[in-house]
């Protein structure tokens, strides 16, 4: 046998028909007509064959808790965060890694082969940091899932946090996070960040802070982050996440706040399913959609992924680790409706968040991981329309999920009595 596996037929995301040839966990060959013959064929002959999807932003200690103790009356970041002081203390290693690994078993059949999770380091126990190590550990396989320490309840305003942090790091955590306008004052907030940005200088880290998730058009950190990254040399490796006062921020602020994140390498994660959601809540009419400025970032350079931040928690109380539904909401609310733009949705759920989470090995190209993913769609835009089902799933070389095509029957006289889902609207 030439090969383990080969995906034949399949449609790349730039349009071109090629067949992809796997040796053990590595492509090894992308090319029409591939000659070779492998154990195992996929006939992806007419759909999409994509990079696997990526969710740079995401919190698995809490997800699949809905309704534990209760659920969030108000709808609001805030009431999210109290809830979730009430859930805390309930929380066992064995529920926290339980639920994530079946969150885990969700995100591999949706295709979605890659994870940054932030983990909250505010209760001394470090269990949700102990079982998300576990769970790490568990789904290496079939799913690279990067840590972040996060202190949930402030850097500096929860009295332990600091030395939490510094904790979980040492346990094997990956990435540097913080959350600086929850702490007690905006100069707080900007000591942390420097702070923060300090720690992972000095480990050699990444840093993802949540910033600015708030409609306050004066919550600025995300400045300061900016400002960080240069003096530290940390360009490339820091992520700010939701800045979503950039919304609400004076547009002559933003003409000089742009050019600077972009000089600073920085990366922008917008989670719009949840911006849209929490912002906006003090708002009466008009209210403010509380996503953060994508195309205008773009447009400068600037890395912008889509995150998804929840699933079924404190905070949101949907979802279904699908990365086109992240997408598909951000294409909305960004208004990113013209081809180009649309296209570039789908590229942020797979290359953009691969590049911001530093996952080189991941992609569709001769070298890389053999991880990826049939859709029942012809194209990226198809597959944002469709959300398409995922045909087959494909990690480290091997199948791991499979589901075949979604038809749809009709008994309505005159009409055919099958109708595929991708046709209906041609
Ligand atoms: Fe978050």
């Amino acid at each position: 046998m030439d090969f383990d596996l080969i995906v034949r037929g399949g449609t790349l995301p730039d349009g071109r028909i090629a067949d992809i040839g796997i040796s053990g966990e590595t492509i090894t060959a992308i090319e029409p007509n591939l000659q070779g013959s492998a154990r195992t064929e996929v006939d992806a002959s007419g759909n999409l064959v994509s990079p696997p999807f990526i969710d740079p932003h995401f919190h698995m200690d809490a997800t699949l808790s809905y309704g534990i103790p209760r659920i969030n009356a108000s709808g609001t970041l805030l009431e999210g965060i109290a809830l979730w002081g009430e859930l805390k203390p309930l929380l066992t290693h064995e529920a926290v890694r339980d639920r994530a690994l079946a969150y885990c078993d969700w995100a591999v059949s949706m295709g979605l082969l890659a994870i940054r999770t932030h983990v909250d380091v505010c209760d001394d126990r470090l269990l949700a940091v102990e079982a998300l190590l576990d769970v790490k550990k568990t789904i290496a396989p079939y799913i690279d899932l990067q840590l972040v320490a996060f202190p949930q309840d402030g850097f500096y305003r929860s009295p332990t946090a600091r030395e939490n942090t510094i904790r979980a790091l040492d346990m094997g955590v990956d990435v540097v996070g913080g959350i600086p306008h929850f702490e007690r004052t905006m100069a707080d907030g900007t000591r942390s960040v420097t702070e923060l940005c300090e720690i992972a200088a000095k480990r050699g880290l990444m840093v993802d802070l949540h910033c600015d998730e708030t409609d306050d058009p004066l919550s600025r950190h995300i400045e300061q982050l900016a400002y960080e990254t240069q003096r530290l040399g940390l360009q490339g490796k820091v992520a700010g996440s939701h800045l979503t006062s950039m919304h609400s921020m004076d547009n002559y602020y933003v003409s000089k706040l742009l050019p600077l994140i972009a000089e600073a390498g920085v990366s922008a994660i917008p989670n719009p399913l949840i911006n849209i959601m929490l912002q906006g809540r003090h708002d009466s009419f008009p209210k403010r959609r509380g996503l953060t400025r994508v195309k205008e970032m773009q447009a400068l350079g600037v890395r912008v992924g889509w995150g998804q931040d929840c699933v079924l928690d404190p905070w949101y109380s949907l979802g279904t680790a699908d990365m086109l539904d992240v997408a598909f909401m951000g294409l909305h609310v960004a208004q990113m409706s013209s081809p180009a733009d649309m296209a570039r949705c789908f590229d942020m759920v797979t290359n953009v968040n691969a590049a911001i989470m530093g996952l080189d090995h991941l992609g569709l190209g001769v070298g890389k991981r053999a991880s990826l993913v049939v859709l029942d769609a012809s194209n990226p835009i198809e597959a944002l329309r469709l959300r398409a089902e995922r045909i087959c799933v494909i990690a480290r070389g091997k199948v791991v999920a499979e589901r075949t095509r979604q038809d749809s029957r009709l008994s309505i006289p005159g009409r055919p009595a099958q109708v595929n889902r991708r046709h209906q609207a041609q």
